[in-house]
């Protein structure tokens, strides 16, 4: 690879539209220059969940103010970029194309390489933007709104399922269980947020496969039991009752991704494991996991807070380590397609 390159990369997988600029050279870690974050929370909340078609237009609407953003912010021009990344899966199909056919519309025009990058990949790799990251090997727990994973990560592009859900992501049941409690969405941040004011052993939930032996996971059970404590604590329920259950539920989920985890760094003799996703934001996990891990002389690396949910940065930066070791392949023709559903073993 020439000397120094610039990537300009764009996330518009989901909610939320981000754009960031990494520079990457041949040896040293590639560097964050600048990024841009649009959130669609606000718009979406009314609906009490992400409304696909309203996601796709805002994309459509923020991406280049956000792209002029990042420019700016970096004191750099358009014509000082080198390749342009984007998320290619998975993800809204309608929210994807968005940014692929931006990022390859912007990349013929300027007559640079377009890179399409694995939106789990970008998580997964997304402590590498973080002063101290981790080394390799290592276990991955992918923690976000779609996706719960262990993996064993050997190197970019090299990784291996270890176990996953087998129904609803961890997300998914913080948003689910939240949602039940009658907060608004993206439930996860507003469950955990209640839940310091509650204790966390008031109600007995249900911790599927727990004791599966396997680094699987399962937890639509556990919103059925949240919604039989709802039904049965009724509507009048205090707030104190409801932070028991938020509180609770948290435990629950949190509980099993530790125990897993653990599982999983057993299997694989492994002392180091990355947490990554927007689940990763969660305090008790962190808490929890970090305490259990020191003890068994297991290194812990976390995304920086604002990282741990969907942004630019962790994109550009799984295309600038692609680049350094030689395995990206960009195009120049012009063309693309997204992968909606796409397994980030076949990346
Ligand atoms: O990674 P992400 O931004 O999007 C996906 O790729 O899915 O993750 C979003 C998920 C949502 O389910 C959200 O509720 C959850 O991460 N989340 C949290 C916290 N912050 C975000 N869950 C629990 N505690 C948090 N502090
Ligand atoms: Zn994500």
């Amino acid at each position: 690879m020439s000397a120094v390159q610039r990537i300009l990369g764009f996330e518009s997988s989901c909610d939320e539209t981000g754009v960031a600029l990494v520079e990457v050279t041949d040896d040293a870690p590639p560097r964050l220059l600048a990024q841009a974050l649009h959130s669609q929370i606000s718009m979406h909340q009314a609906y009490g969940g992400v409304v696909p078609e309203l996601a796709s237009r805002d994309h459509v609407r923020r991406v280049l103010p956000l792209t002029r953003e990042v420019l700016s912010q970096a004191g750099l021009a358009l014509h000082d970029i080198d390749l342009i990344a984007y998320t290619q899966g998975p993800g809204l199909a309608g929210a994807l194309l968005v940014g692929a056919g931006v990022a390859v519309s912007l990349a013929a025009s300027l007559d640079v390489p377009a890179l399409p990058i694995h939106h789990l990949e970008g998580h997964l790799l997304s402590p590498f933007l973080s002063a101290d990251p981790p080394q390799f090997p290592f276990v991955a727990l992918l923690v976000s709104g779609g996706h719960t994973q262990l993996m064993r990560v050997d190197d970019v592009g090299r990784y291996e399922i270890l176990g996953e859900t087998i129904d609803d992501a961890a997300g998914e049941a913080f948003d689910k269980s939240a949602k039940l409690l009658g907060l608004p969405y993206p439930g996860g941040p507003h469950l955990a947020r209640m839940a310091e004011f509650g204790n966390p052993q008031a109600y007995e939930l249900p911790r599927p496969l727990l004791h599966s032996g396997k680094p699987d996971f399962s937890f639509a059970g556990l919103k059925t039991a949240v919604l039989t404590q709802v039904k049965k604590i009724g509507e009048a329920a205090c707030d104190q009752t409801r932070a028991d259950l938020a509180a609770s539920t948290q435990a629950a989920i949190v509980d099993v991704l530790v125990k897993k985890s653990l599982l999983a760094l057993k299997e694989t003799g492994l002392k180091r494991l990355v947490v990554a996703g927007g689940v990763g934001a969660n305090a008790r996990l962190r808490e929890q996991l970090s305490a259990t891990c020191a003890k068994r002389g297991v290194r812990v690396h976390y995304p920086e807070l604002s990282l741990c949910t969907d942004n630019g940065a962790m994109i550009a930066m799984a295309a600038a380590l692609r680049v350094q070791r030689g395995m990206a392949k960009p195009r120049r023709d012009g063309g693309f397609e997204v992968r909606p559903r796409w397994d980030l073993s076949a990346a």
